[in-house]
């Protein structure tokens, strides 16, 4: 199963069809409120709770509208503008692929291609094997060592194809 996660959600696969936690409202609340005491909470509170269960849950949208007294399209809002904010589950491992231009002016756009039909997926889809998500992202600050990329938040500079394929295959592994 490979979901996309931002751009055709309706392709998208429920969390049952990956090993990405299932929601819990507990949990999701608990996260809630270990955040409220913060000055801007929403954007900290909405990255603890895609950690937790690997994207922004459905449900957990009113909970956060109204522990931080907002409107429900408020949050919606937030999540829907901020790329790194997903609606469906990524796979067990994320790699971020840089699409800005000084990352382009080095190779990225072709390595990126080759690499995404290796693994027969496109932009934001998860491996069949849950074991990895390919997301693009635009610019990480490493552009002086492009082709760069983020795997589970490391950055990687430099990408071949050969880097690429043992990042994939670290992701299978693990
Ligand atoms: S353009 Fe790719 S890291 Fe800056």
């Amino acid at each position: 199963m490979r979901t996309n996660g931002r751009t055709e959600p309706d392709r998208a696969g429920s969390a049952d069809e990956t090993s990405a936690p299932s929601f819990d409202a507990a949990a999701a609340q608990a996260i809630i409120a270990a955040h409220l005491g913060m000055e801007g909470p929403l954007l900290p509170l909405l990255h603890a709770l895609q950690d937790a269960f690997r994207c922004i849950p459905g449900p957990a949208i009113p909970m956060v509208a109204d522990a931080l007294n907002l409107s429900r399209a408020e949050v919606h809002g937030v999540v829907s503008f901020y790329h790194d904010f997903r609606r469906v589950p990524a796979a067990r491992h994320v790699l971020k692929l840089c699409r800005a231009e000084a990352c382009q002016s080095v190779g990225a756009s072709p390595l990126s291609a080759a690499f995404l039909r290796r693994l027969g997926l496109a932009w934001g889809e998860r491996t069949e094997d849950d074991a990895l998500s390919v997301e693009p992202v635009f610019c990480l600050g490493l552009c002086a060592c492009g082709p760069a990329a983020l795997y589970d938040g490391e950055p990687v500079g430099r990408l071949t194809a050969s880097v690429l394929d043992e990042l994939a295959e670290r992701a299978r592994r693990a």
